[in-house]
C-alpha cells in the first residue's frame, strides 16, 4: 500500500474527496437530533466553538502525520515514534465498530426512498401508524409481529452494505465520485429549499429557529460537550485513522491549514442546515413542546420529514429526490469507512483485496444484524443498559474516540512535539494559528478528553465521584 500512494490532483481535489468522506449521515441524520437533545442553540454554540478549536487542531494534526509519513495510521505512529503504534490500531477499531451500524441506518434511508417512490409517503408521515401511538418509523424498528416486519429492515441493511461492499470490490470509485460531486451540492440546494418552506409555512417554526439558535444557558450541563464532542468525531471523521489516510494521499504544495478549514465548513455549514430543516419544523409540529423535541433521539429526521413532504404539492417526489440524496452521501461515507478497513486488512493480515473485502462484510452484517435486531426482537438484550446500536454508537463516539484522540494530543503535544507538525504545515507558508493549534493540542484538548472521558466510563458503569458527580454523562 505504501509503496504505490497515489495522491489527489489538488486542494480542491483533496478538500471535495475530504469533504465527501465527512459529509454523511452524521450531518443530516445525527446533528438534528443530538442539538435537539441537548437544549438547541446551547449544543450549536459548544459544538461551533469546539469545532473551530478542538476539531481543527485536530483535523489538522491528523493530516499533517498523514502526509508527513506517507503511511496508513497504524504505520504512520510506528514510523514517528514505536511506543505509539497502538494508537494507530485503536484508531482502526472505530471504522469496525461504525461501520455496520452506519449501514443499518444507511438502510433505513434506502426504506425510506423506495417508499417515497412505491407509493407510501401518506403513511411515512402518521405519527400515529395504524391508530397507535406508535408513529410508522416506530413501528418499522421496532415492530416482531410477524416474520416479515422482523426480517425488513435487516434486508434493506443488507442491500445496504451489499451496494457498499460491491463499490469497493469493484472499485468503481470514479463513477461514485462524479455522482457525489453532483449529489452533493445538489443536497445542499435542496435542503436550503426545505428550509425556506419550512420557515414560510409552518406556524411556530420560527419560535424553533430561536430554539436552535438562541444558546440557553441554563441548558448547559456536560453532558452537552460530550455530546458535542462525540458528534465532532463522527461527523469530521476525526480520531479513526481516515484523516491520516487522507493526508497520506495529498500532495507537499496543498495547503494543509487551509483544506482543513474549507473542510471544516463545509461540514458544519451542512450540519447547521440539516438542523435548520427539521428543528423548527418538529417544533412547529410538537406546538413548541421542548421535551417531546428533545425526546425524539435517532428518529427525529425520519419521523419529521415525511410530514413535512406531505403538506407540501409533490411531496412524495421531494421526498424522493431528499432520501436518494442522502442515500449518496451515506454511501459515499460507508465506502470511506469500509475502504479503510480493507486497507489494513490487506497490510496486516496479508489477505487479497477480494478477501478482506468478504471478511469485512461478514463482520458487519453479523454486527449490523445485532443492531437492527437490537431494536425489535432483541430489545431486551442491553450492554451497559443499552441497546445494540446505541452501544456501537457509544463504545466508539464516548470512549475509543476520545482516547484515540487523547493519546494523538499528548503524543504530538509532548512526545513529537508540536513544532515537528508546524513544519509540515509551513512547507506551504506562514501557519496563520499556530498558536491555538499548540495550544489546543498541548493543554486544552488532553483536559476536555480526561474530563470526557471519566465523565462517560463513570456514567456507563454507574461510578458514583462523589462532589464530581455534575461530570457525569
Ligand atoms: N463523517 C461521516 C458522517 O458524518 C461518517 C464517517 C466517518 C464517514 C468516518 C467516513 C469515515 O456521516
Amino acid at each position: 500500500m505504501e509503496t504505490k500512494r497515489s495522491s489527489f490532483s489538488g486542494r480542491i481535489g483533496f478538500v471535495l474527496a475530504a469533504a465527501g468522506s465527512a459529509v454523511g449521515l452524521g450531518n443530516i441524520w445525527r446533528f438534528p437530533y443530538l442539538a435537539a437533545q441537548y437544549g438547541g442553540g446551547i449544543f450549536l454554540l459548544v459544538y461551533i466553538l469546539l469545532s473551530v478549536t478542538f476539531g481543527f487542531s485536530l483535523m489538522v494534526a491528523e493530516i499533517a502525520i498523514g502526509r508527513k509519513t506517507q503511511k496508513s495510521p497504524i504505520d504512520a505512529f510506528r514510523a514517528l515514534d514505536k511506543r505509539f503504534s497502538f494508537v494507530g490500531w485503536l484508531a482502526t477499531i472505530v471504522p469496525i465498530i461504525i461501520l455496520p451500524y452506519y449501514s443499518v441506518i444507511g438502510g433505513w434511508v434506502t426504506k425510506y426512498f423506495v417508499g417515497f417512490i412505491t407509493g407510501s409517503a401518506g403513511d411515512m408521515a402518521n405519527p400515529n401508524f395504524g391508530g397507535t401511538d406508535v408513529s410508522y418509523f416506530g413501528d418499522y424498528i421496532s415492530s416482531t409481529e410477524s416474520f416479515f416486519d422482523l426480517a425488513e429492515p435487516m434486508l434493506w441493511f443488507f442491500l445496504f452494505i451489499g451496494l457498499t461492499a460491491v463499490v469497493v470490490l469493484l472499485g468503481v470509485n470514479k463513477g461514485v465520485e462524479k455522482v457525489s460531486k453532483f449529489m452533493m451540492p445538489a443536497l445542499v440546494v435542496l435542503i436550503v429549499f426545505i428550509v425556506i418552506y419550512v420557515l414560510c409555512t409552518m406556524d411556530g417554526a420560527l419560535d424553533g429557529v430561536v430554539y436552535y439558535i438562541k444558546p440557553d444557558f441554563s441548558k448547559f450541563s456536560v453532558k452537552t460537550v460530550v455530546a458535542a464532542m462525540g458528534q465532532l468525531f463522527y461527523s469530521m471523521s476525526l480520531a479513526m485513522g481516515i484523516m491520516i489516510t487522507f493526508g497520506s494521499y495529498t500532495k507537499k504544495d496543498v495547503s494543509i491549514e487551509k483544506s482543513t478549514k474549507q473542510i471544516e465548513l463545509f461540514d458544519t455549514g451542512i450540519a447547521f442546515l440539516a438542523g435548520l430543516m427539521i428543528i423548527p419544523a418538529v417544533y412547529a409540529f410538537s406546538n413548541g413542546d421542548e421535551a417531546a423535541l428533545a425526546s425524539k433521539g435517532p428518529g427525529l429526521m425520519f419521523e419529521a420529514l415525511p410530514r413535512v413532504f406531505e403538506s407540501m404539492p409533490l411531496g412524495w417526489l421531494i421526498g424522493a429526490i431528499f432520501f436518494i440524496m442522502v442515500f449518496f452521501a451515506a454511501l459515499t461515507s460507508a465506502r470511506s469507512l469500509m475502504e479503510t478497513i480493507v486497507a489494513v486488512f490487506m497490510d496486516k493480515l496479508k489477505l487479497g483485496r477480494k478477501t478482506s473485502c468478504f471478511l469485512v462484510l461478514g463482520i458487519s452484517l453479523v454486527l449490523g444484524a445485532c443492531s437492527s435486531l437490537g431494536y425489535s426482537a432483541w430489545g431486551m438484550v442491553k450492554i451497559l443498559g443499552l441497546q445494540f446500536l446505541d452501544f456501537f454508537d457509544f463504545i466508539s463516539n464516548s470512549f475509543i474516540m476520545p482516547i484515540v484522540a487523547l493519546c494523538t494530543a499528548i503524543f504530538v503535544g509532548f512526545f513529537l512535539k508540536p513544532k515537528t507538525l508546524v513544519e509540515e504545515v509551513e512547507l506551504n507558508g506562514k501557519f496563520k494559528f499556530r498558536v491555538l493549534f499548540e495550544t489546543v493540542i498541548k493543554f486544552v484538548a488532553p483536559v476536555c478528553l480526561v474530563i470526557i472521558l471519566v465523565s462517560s466510563v463513570a456514567g456507563a458503569l454507574g461510578i458514583n465521584l462523589g462532589f464530581l458527580n455534575f461530570l457525569i454523562v
